[in-house]
């Protein structure tokens, strides 16, 4: 026999979700290729740029798909935050290079994380609530961490680390806690929620393969064989 609350399913958080459904893949990105070299100190400053430069068009995708979604009912709140790390993230990685970045590859697990984004964004949009909880709740977590990291070694200046700091919001804590309420809510109004949980592990699936593509790419050319 079936009873009536078989079905009834208290309202859940998407960002408790998320955070559940990814916490296994956040231990491995913490883990996985240039990530880990950045954490023990080890990354060199073109490891550092080449990985921000690949994260650059997954930027640009996430903010575009956002301002799109601005009048879409479940994004509007999370669009306005208009939180826009690509300007800062272009700007440190040209201070970075000392100008022109176009040298630095883009690789094609960089292409890849910005063309899912860019996919994401498509329809109603609701799989960017993944991807914005992915990095904008990862730039102000573990990414505090990383910029005190990278100013002590390899000694990156302010000027170059402007992508970790959030203007106009002075404290990154209260941005944090509303940005995850903002996230919530945007969740409650989402016609799919299981399909942005599932795209929560993309994003980190996504990051991990650049974070080992970015270190592969630094390796040196394996000699010619004979
Ligand atoms: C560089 C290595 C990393 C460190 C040291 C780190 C550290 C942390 C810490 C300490 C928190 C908890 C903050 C809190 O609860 O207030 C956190 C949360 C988070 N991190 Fe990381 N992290 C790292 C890498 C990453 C990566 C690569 C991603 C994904 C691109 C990521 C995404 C997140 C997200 C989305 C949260 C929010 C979890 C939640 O509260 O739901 N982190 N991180």
């Amino acid at each position: 026999m079936t009873t009536a609350i078989a079905n009834t399913t208290a309202p859940t958080s998407v960002v408790s979700a998320l955070y559940l459904g990814t916490k296994t893949l956040h231990t491995e990105a913490e883990r996985s290729g240039i990530i880990r070299d950045l954490l023990r100190g080890e990354a060199s400053r073109d490891g550092y740029i080449l990985l921000q430069r690949n994260l650059l068009p997954a930027y640009r995708a996430l903010e575009l798909g956002l301002e799109r979604h601005r009048d879409t009912p479940a994004l509007a709140a999370l669009a306005a935050y208009r939180l826009d790390r690509a300007t800062p993230l272009q700007a440190d990685i040209t201070a970075l290079c000392g100008g022109d970045f176009a040298g630095i590859p883009l690789l094609p697990a960089g292409e890849a994380y910005a063309a899912r984004i860019a996919q994401a964004a498509e329809g109603d949009g609701e799989r960017l609530i993944a991807h914005a909880y992915t990095r904008y709740l990862g730039d102000l977590s573990g990414g505090q961490i990383l910029k005190r990291l990278l100013a002590e070694k390899p000694g990156l200046q302010p000027d170059e680390l402007s992508f970790y700091d959030f203007p106009g919001h002075a404290d990154l804590a209260a941005l944090k806690a509303d940005y995850r309420s903002a996230l919530d809510k945007a969740g409650a109004l989402a016609a799919n929620p299981q399909a942005i949980i599932e795209e929560g592990s993309t994003a980190f699936s996504l990051n991990i393969d650049l974070s080992w593509a970015v270190q592969n790419a630094l390796l040196p050319a394996p000699a010619a064989a004979e």
